[in-house]
């Protein structure tokens, strides 16, 4: 039986669930991101599905690492990012292409295949204003926020809660400190609204939760205290390290219900965990990147998304 694998075909996390896939008898298929790029042939003959003539019609599991988005295309050029001349041309080529892609999966979704993660459930974009709603639906704690675009109600926000930070809605860039510089460029904001929140001292956990399962929750180490890990060069360098943590009921079951309501059948939840006890809930990531963490603690995450994509977990999920 297949199984599809959506990305780049050379990642270590695409390579790691193949291999996986297969040592439980089923036969991975990797479909790569780039296909429609590079020209390779994708049909779609009367609602059956062909990639590089397979047809894919009869996949019973799909993991999505990433699908390719419809953005215009840039490149860099004396260290700023210019668009192509023809960018609106390639642009429409990009929207068609993800529709396609887009379509593709959850049509295979509405014949009942298991979709880790459905593209609507945040692998196309990301939906970090709802997944804070999701949060503090399900009880969840999460930090003091403020989305807007507002300047005005970003300074009453800034008053009110001195240490603030700020990061886009769909993430990828480094969080960063509210502080008098960033205050300088307010007016910037007009263009499109900002997540802003009170700032969280503790430690940052990511908590790999695979259908009903946590199956790995570590506190993320670097040598320095950066605001954002992910600043810390050693971080990039591979020199993280990693502390188990073990979560209290209360807390494993609202990343499921926070999981299941935003639609992940798989997630990485990132929580900050302060001293004096509180856990303090920021994102639920749909395609978390979590071999580091497999590698050094042995933690068998892999396995677990094998097991969910081909079906041998069982879990039950809101589809949105
Ligand atoms: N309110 C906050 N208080 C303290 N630290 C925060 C806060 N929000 C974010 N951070 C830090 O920044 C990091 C990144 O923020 P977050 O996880 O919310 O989004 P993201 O990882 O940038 O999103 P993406 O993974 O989609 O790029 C967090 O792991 C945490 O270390
Ligand atoms: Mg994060």
């Amino acid at each position: 039986m297949k199984i599809g694998i959506f990305g780049t075909a050379d990642e270590p996390i695409e390579s790691a669930l193949a291999k996986e896939i297969k040592s439980l008898g089923f036969d991975p298929l990797h479909i790569r991101a780039d296909a429609l790029d590079e020209g390779l042939p994708l049909s779609i003959i009367d609602n059956e599905y062909w990639y590089l003539g397979k047809n894919t019609n009869d996949i019973k599991g799909f993991y999505l690492r990433g699908i390719p988005g419809a953005y215009a295309p840039y490149m860099e050029k004396d260290d700023s990012l210019v668009l192509f001349d023809d960018w609106y041309t390639q642009y429409i080529h990009a929207r068609e292409k993800a529709s396609y892609f887009v379509s593709w999966l959850i049509a295979l979704q509405h014949q009942k295949a298991t979709l880790v993660n459905p593209p609507q459930a945040a692998s196309v974009l990301q939906y970090k204003p709802f997944q804070l709603h999701v949060l503090k639906a399900v009880g969840a704690e999460i930090p003091r926020t403020l989305i807007s675009n507002d300047p005005k109600a970003i300074k009453q926000f800034k008053r009110e809660n001195k240490d603030v930070i700020f990061k886009p809605i769909t993430g990828g860039a480094i969080t960063r400190r509210l502080d008098a510089s960033a205050m300088k460029n307010l007016d910037a904001v007009t263009y499109s609204p900002v997540i802003f929140q009170e700032c969280i001292d503790g430690d940052d956990l990511r908590v790999m939760l695979v259908g009903d399962e946590i199956v790995s929750c570590v506190a993320v180490k670097t040598p320095q205290q950066h605001l954002d890990f992910r600043d810390d060069p050693s971080y990039s360098g591979g020199e993280a390290w990693y502390e188990e943590v073990t979560l209290p009921p209360v807390i494993i079951e609202l990343c499921r219900k926070a999981a299941r309501e935003c639609g992940l059948l798989f997630a990485g939840i990132d929580i900050k965990k302060t001293k004096d006890g509180r856990w303090v809930f920021l994102e639920l990531n749909s395609s978390p990147i979590y071999i580091d963490v497999e590698f050094k603690l042995g933690h068998q995450i892999t396995k677990a998304i094998a097991e969910l994509t081909v079906g041998k977990r069982k879990v039950k999920t809101k589809t949105l």
